[in-house]
């Protein structure tokens, strides 16, 4: 809650309320359904569970520095929901070995939320930010630096599923996510 406050300060405007709205409800029934999957396999043997969680789902705290503005966070949201998008796709195999067509259904669910969250920052970016896309890569490349420098340091242990999030799927969602923001504007 905290750290929402804080991202609060930088909207500027009602499509970004709207949109963070929208985004904190999904992200709330996401942690619910994790922490009751990991609650039943790790059979209750995990008493934090929450509080890890919430560390990893989107610890903006060390990348704080890098957001100036709407825009910047805008752009770090696109590039952090194209992120989690790949890296529970990479968790399927996880999710499908627990042996429940629920968890396979629902992390589908998950990672299809995930991306529309991308694609909805990046539709406000080229609707209120156009004039700014020229500086969307060098905010990602500031982001990916600071991810990668936090993690060599260790400051991402409670990263849960750190792992999957590979040097490549950072690569690559950096392109999904500058591809998506290039594609010329419909309507
Ligand atoms: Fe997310």
């Amino acid at each position: 809650m905290k750290q929402e406050l804080a991202v609060r300060n930088l909207i500027a405007s009602d499509d970004a309320a709207a949109f963070f709205n929208a985004w904190a409800i999904d992200e709330e029934r996401h942690t619910d359904g994790f922490i009751r999957i990991l609650e039943l396999v790790a059979d209750g043997s995990e008493p934090d569970l929450r509080a890890r969680l919430e560390t990893r789902s989107h610890d903006f705290g060390p990348v704080f520095e890098h957001l100036k503005d709407e825009f910047s966070l805008m752009v770090m949201i696109a590039f952090d929901e194209m992120c989690t998008c790949r890296a529970y796709a990479a968790e399927k195999p996880f999710y499908d070995a627990l042996g429940n067509n629920t968890f396979h259904h629902w992390l589908r669910e998950v990672i299809a939320d995930e991306a529309v969250h991308s694609m909805n920052a990046v539709n406000l970016i080229r609707a209120r930010y156009h004039d700014r896309i020229s500086q969307v890569g060098k905010i990602i490349d500031n982001l990916i630096r600071a991810a990668t420098t936090l993690r060599y340091s260790g400051t991402f242990v409670l990263d849960y599923f750190g792992e999957v999030y590979s040097k490549e799927l950072l690569a690559e969602s950096r392109l999904a996510v500058m591809r998506n923001i290039a594609k010329p504007v419909i309507g």
